[in-house]
């Protein structure tokens, strides 16, 4: 055990089988890149340094996770796990535990790795009913490690052996700095192992332990599509169970997607088709109906969000009504009692207390207070096709129907704004304002007659 611990994670392979432009790390996994899930259960074991080995198209990587303090080395011309590691060693702090990961290989669990951390030297193994493809871990009769043979150089017995190697190995650095240099690529394949290292640790008196995986599925690696939408499966699962037990009822879990962070209290409802981004936080009794789509939003305690609902960067006060078919753009805050119904989009505009839209409406950049009825079809008129003005209305306005407000424009404290207005100055409060043609009747008007 060390407290100076340091990860290299390997993500220079070339990722053909995914038939991409993107970079294979990159591709999205719940809500983040692949290489984001790494990276993350890499930084809860508080490393001292993260070296991310980068190779094709590894431009993209850089500039993705720029923000990140790694350090970075280029291995643009992958001969092996271990080329990539003998690049990466002399970037190692004296006097530390090296943990080694692979970058497409996002389910890894933090459980797991810190228990490899209690090792001087060990390797991530795991018992598999179908070994095929993975390198064997092959033990004397003192259960010692006494080397890693890959898949292609295994004898027919050592083909029988049905403990594998992750992939993922902790070593001392100096042992790994001195060992690493001393791989050579006289093998199937002609690459330099990493694996090999395993087999001069045995050597050198200075076995490597095995630790073995709590799940298996935790180690799977990500080479195609089909393997991408099985780590999904497998995180989304994960994810809904935790949700669940935690007070979440979700009629039809499989089709419930949570692509990102989630902060829940109990008796939630979250119904079929529902997808969850970003960072959500969602209080006690709310009820998300069918196919909403709701991301980075923060729903207060019984705020109710009827079907095919899509909000996003949207605060609701709690006790609420929103759609069905409701939009809610960012900078939408939905007070209590308030009420957003169908074909209703919002956008950057706060509703007060007891307020309602019900149907059919648009309100942009605009402020609305409290007890405030909205007619259906009101439109606020933000945009003059070069700048954004704001449009307010103050608390008990009654907004007729069809009512277009061109902002800059304020409606004061209790007036009514009769249907059909196309409002373009202030309306003052307590009165009854509208601009509308008069309605006539024209006596003794006879229809025409076809000629
Ligand atoms: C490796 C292990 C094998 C193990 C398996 C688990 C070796 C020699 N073999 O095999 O024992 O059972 O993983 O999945 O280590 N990479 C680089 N540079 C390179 C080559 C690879 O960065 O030059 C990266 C890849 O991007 C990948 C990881 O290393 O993330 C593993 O490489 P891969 O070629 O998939 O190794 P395997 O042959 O699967
Ligand atoms: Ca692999």
């Amino acid at each position: 055990m060390t407290n100076n611990l340091n990860i290299i994670i390997l993500a220079a392979g070339k990722g053909t089988r995914m038939k991409s432009e993107k970079l294979k790390v990159l591709h999205p996994l719940a809500g983040k890149a692949i290489i984001d899930h790494v990276l993350d259960t890499a930084k809860l074991l508080n490393p001292n340094k993260i070296i991310m080995v980068y190779g094709h198209q590894g431009e993209q990587l850089k500039k993705y996770l720029e923000h990140e303090n790694v350090v970075w080395v280029e291995q643009n011309n992958p001969q092996g796990t271990g080329h990539a590691v003998q690049l990466a060693a002399p970037f190692v702090d004296k006097n530390s535990s090296v943990l080694i990961l692979v970058g497409d290989a996002p389910l890894i669990e933090f459980d797991d790795l810190q228990k490899l951390t209690q090792y001087k030297q060990a390797v991530l193994t795991a018992e598999m009913q179908n070994p095929f493809g993975y390198g064997r871990i092959i033990k004397n009769s003192e259960n010692q490690i006494e080397a890693i043979v890959e898949e292609k150089d295994a004898s027919q017995q050592q083909k029988q052996i049905s403990e594998i190697n992750s992939g993922i190995i902790l070593a001392e650095s100096e042992n790994l700095q001195s060992w690493i240099q001393q791989i050579d690529n006289n093998n199937a394949q002609g690459e330099y192992y990493l694996t090999d290292v395993i087999g001069l640790g045995f050597k050198n008196n200075q076995p490597f332990s095995a630790v073995t995986v709590r799940d298996n599925r935790s180690i799977k690696g990500i080479n195609d599509r089909v393997q991408l939408s099985e780590c999904e499966t497998i995180l989304q699962t994960k994810y809904r169970k935790h949700l669940m037990l935690s007070g979440v009822s979700m009629p039809h879990p499989k089709t419930v997607e949570i692509r990102g962070q989630l902060t829940c209290g109990q008796d939630i409802e979250i119904d079929t088709g529902v997808i969850l981004e970003g960072n959500n936080e969602i209080a006690d009794n709310v009820s998300i109906g069918a196919y909403s789509i709701i991301k980075n939003c923060k729903l207060g305690k019984n705020t109710r969000i009827a079907p095919h609902s899509m909000l996003e960067n949207v605060i609701t006060k709690g006790d609420c009504d929103i759609g069905p078919f409701a939009r809610l753009r960012p900078g939408t805050v939905i007070g209590e009692k308030a009420k957003v119904g169908n074909f209703v989009e919002t956008k950057k505009t706060t509703i007060g207390y007891n307020s309602k839209a019900s149907h059919l409406t648009y309100l942009g950049d605009s402020e609305i207070g409290d007890n405030v009825n909205i007619g259906a079809g009101t439109i606020t008129c933000n945009y003059d096709g070069v700048n954004k003005f704001k449009t307010i209305i103050e608390d008990d306005v009654f907004i007729g129907s069809d009512t277009q407000l061109v902002a800059p424009v304020t409606v004061g404290k209790g007036a009514t704004i009769g249907a059909g207005t196309t409002l373009t100055k202030n309306a003052e409060s307590g009165k009854l304002t509208l601009s509308r043609a008069r309605q006539k009747t024209i006596d003794g008007w006879q229809k025409p007659k076809k000629q």
